[in-house]
């Protein structure tokens, strides 16, 4: 049945056009080419920066995209993880499970905001430099280019005591690792997706010990471990030993590929969350198909990743563009 279009429906139909408009405008905020006229040569200069920081070093690669990661799930992509403590007043990158983000990260983000300053003074947030940064990291190893969403604001609070319970953890169940995602909004192939960051970078013996020498009584050894690869943790990671650090990924492990999934299908993921995307029956057909193709992952991680650059950003009265990443204005 067609009802007559009366002045009521047209005025409802032009409210939720409205509502949907600003619906829209208020989830994000964010656009590409935000800065064309405020800091055009921003991209260029952020990834010129990072490019010269991973010459210097190879850790610069993991410890930026990581970084990003940190700081978009806890109170979003707004900045905090980078704000320094102070006396009294622990922040973010200083909570006991900041799980020890490497300093790499920091220090790239601080001389990508020196050199835009110098460029656009007070103009570029350091939320937004950071997700630069970590998309020059992924693009400089190997792993797909995107285009990055602009426009977030810095926020205004950073506090070591909203950290716990918004970060995954290697020894979760799939299913706490799920909700750890679902509560940013992101689903579960943005989670396999976004894992293939384990393509790059290194972890402490003390985050998958458990897996060689504790897993459960009476299996001292995760089984879904390859035995040759667990014999290989184990001469880099003796029991009781010091806290070393292992490539997470030993095939490729300066390049951002798919390999990952070929590791996990091989018995080959460092993190107890790595393997058991492998061993759930919901997670292992994404694992295999892109495992196999280069452009099925990579079209996957582009859509998880601009995703994951959209949690929880901050506009309006909610943030500022700070003029030093670790400090508030
Ligand atoms: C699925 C849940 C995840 C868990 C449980 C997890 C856990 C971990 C752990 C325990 C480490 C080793 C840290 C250390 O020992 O120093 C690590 C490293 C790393 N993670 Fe994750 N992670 C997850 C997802 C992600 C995501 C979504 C990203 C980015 C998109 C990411 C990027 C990285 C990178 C790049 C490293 C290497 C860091 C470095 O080289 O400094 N991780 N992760
Ligand atoms: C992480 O937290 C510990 C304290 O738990 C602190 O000593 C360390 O400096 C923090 N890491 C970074 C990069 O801030
Ligand atoms: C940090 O969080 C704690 C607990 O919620 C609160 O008592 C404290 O005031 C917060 N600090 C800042 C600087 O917001
Ligand atoms: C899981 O790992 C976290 C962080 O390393 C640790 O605090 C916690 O005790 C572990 N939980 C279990 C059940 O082993
Ligand atoms: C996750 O969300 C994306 C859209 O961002 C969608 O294409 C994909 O099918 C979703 N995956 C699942 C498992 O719901
Ligand atoms: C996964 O396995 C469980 C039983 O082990 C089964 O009930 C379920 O239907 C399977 N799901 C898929 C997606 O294959
Ligand atoms: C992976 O690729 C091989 C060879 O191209 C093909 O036979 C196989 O069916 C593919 N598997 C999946 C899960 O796409």
């Amino acid at each position: 049945m067609v009802r007559p279009t009366t002045p009521r429906t047209v005025s409802l139909i032009v409210l939720a056009v409205a509502v949907a408009f600003f619906a829209r405008l208020c989830a994000a905020d964010l656009k590409l080419n935000y800065y064309a006229s405020t800091c055009p040569n921003v991209e260029t200069i952020v990834r010129g920066v990072v490019q010269q920081k991973k010459d210097a070093t190879i850790r610069t690669t993991g410890s930026t995209i990581r970084l990003f990661f940190h700081d978009c799930f806890v109170e979003g992509c707004d900045g905090s993880v980078l704000i320094k403590s102070t006396p009294g007043n622990p922040a973010e990158r200083d909570a006991s499970d900041n799980l020890s983000l490497a300093f790499e990260g920091f220090e790239t983000v601080l001389s990508a905001k020196a050199a835009v300053e110098a460029a656009c003074p007070g103009q570029v947030s350091c939320a937004d430099i950071l997700a630069l940064a970590a998309r020059d990291a992924i693009a400089d190893s190997g792993g797909p280019f995107y285009q990055v969403e602009l426009g977030r604001l810095d926020g205004l609070v950073s506090n070591a005591s909203s950290v716990p319970g918004q970060l995954p953890e290697a020894n979760q169940t799939i299913d706490q690792l799920l909700e750890v995602f679902k509560a940013h909004g992101l689903n579960m192939s943005d989670m396999v997706a976004l894992s293939a960051a384990h393509s790059v970078g290194l972890a402490h013996c003390s985050k998958f010990a458990y897996r060689l020498y504790s897993y459960q009584p009476g299996q001292p050894t995760d089984p879904t471990l390859n035995p040759n690869y667990a014999a290989f943790l184990r001469s880099k990671c003796p029991d009781g030993g010091p806290d070393w650090m292992v490539l997470i990924d030993q095939a490729t492990p300066a390049q951002f590929d798919n390999q990952y999934y070929r590791n996990l299908q091989d018995g080959g993921g460092l993190l107890g969350s790595d393997a058991l995307l492998y061993t759930d029956n919901r997670t292992r057909p994404m694992v295999d198909s892109w495992a196999n193709s280069t452009e099925a992952f990579s079209k996957a991680f582009v859509n998880a990743v601009v995703k994951l650059g959209r949690v929880g950003v901050k506009s309006g009265a909610q943030g500022n563009i700070r003029k030093q990443c670790d400090v508030f204005n």
